[in-house]
């Protein structure tokens, strides 16, 4: 039986990939952050679940040393989980939420999860946008963990191109070993997106225009994710890619980066660095 754990399972896309591959006869961990959706989740797909906060990288730490010991195997790790986020302050741990919840809160997961993920041979799919193009233009290393001047729009889309340059990074050091890591583009889904924040884009997912030409179903939404969990890497995908439609996609010059890519590498496991001090990681 095929193992996937997939965060941000309690809504939206993450709730139908887990749904799909459940059906498909998959072991599915929904992961979430609020108790009673992600049980009902669980429940209807008889999964276990589990809770965390990614806005607290402690209770990621925790969520990982969980995981790491109840799934040996794990074929697909979708880091998933994420969103945009009004102006607030700062996490716990002293980042920008955006960049914690989307990007750092999935780098340390994977971090902590990396010797199963190696040894299972995993797919590592990390949910990304297209915003990456339009509004994470002006992403800066030096100010992206806790911006100088905040715009949600903006934070937005550099933790979405984090996930993109996250991706590239993952493959390069880790692809040799075992791990195939893919980013795409869901589309622009009719889910809970967007739900606290002040933005136009609160408009589009809450009003009737969710139901406007070109808006699609979270069951839609999913298709990518799950098509990266079930086909190969190397014959229908290629690892280290970034997809959207079930194919591969255009991503900006600076998705391309290999030394943003690694410069992100490098900060991020900076920042984590006091949650991974119990584990031994490969390097
Ligand atoms: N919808 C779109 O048009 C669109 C387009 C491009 C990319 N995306 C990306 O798709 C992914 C899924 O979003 P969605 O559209 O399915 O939205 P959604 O319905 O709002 O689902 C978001 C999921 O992320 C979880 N989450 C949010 N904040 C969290 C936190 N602090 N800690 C742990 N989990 C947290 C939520 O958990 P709880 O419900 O348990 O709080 C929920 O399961 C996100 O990464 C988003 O950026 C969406």
């Amino acid at each position: 039986m095929k193992t996937a754990l997939i965060t941000g399972a309690s809504d939206g896309i993450g709730e139908q990939a887990a749904t799909a591959l459940a059906e498909q006869g998959w072991q599915v961990a929904v992961i979430g952050r609020n108790k009673e959706r992600t049980a009902a989740v669980a429940k209807r797909l008889h999964a276990p679940y589990y809770l965390a906060d990614f806005a607290k990288l402690g209770e990621v730490k925790a969520l990982g040393l969980q995981l790491k010991r109840d799934f040996p195997r794990i074929d697909v790790l979708a880091n998933n989980a994420g969103g945009m986020f009004k102006k607030q302050p700062l996490t716990e741990d002293g980042y920008e939420m955006s960049f914690q919840v989307n990007h750092l809160a999935h780098f340390l997961l994977t971090k902590i999860l990396l010797t199963n993920l190696i040894e299972s041979k995993a797919k590592v799919i990390s949910t990304s946008s297209v915003a990456h193009k339009t509004i994470g233009l002006l992403f800066k290393l030096d100010d992206v963990k806790n911006p100088k001047h905040f715009s949600q729009h903006l934070a937005y889309g550099n933790a979405k191109l984090a996930n993109i340059l996250f991706t590239r990074e993952l493959h390069r050091r880790y692809h040799a070993q075992g791990i195939s890591a893919a980013a795409f583009h869901p589309g622009v889904v009719a889910t809970s997106f967007a739900k606290d924040t002040t933005s136009f884009m609160r408009v589009l997912y809450h009003t009737s225009l969710r139901r406007a030409p070109g808006v699609i179903t979270a069951q839609d939404g999913a298709r990518t994710l799950i098509w990266l969990a079930q086909n190969a890497p190397g014959l229908t995908w290629q690892a280290g890619g970034y997809y959207a439609k079930e194919a591969p996609a255009r991503c900006t010059r600076k998705a391309k980066n290999a030394a943003l890519a690694q410069g992100l590498w490098e900060m991020s496991e900076t920042l984590v660095a006091p949650f991974l001090d119990e584990e031994r990681h490969p390097s």
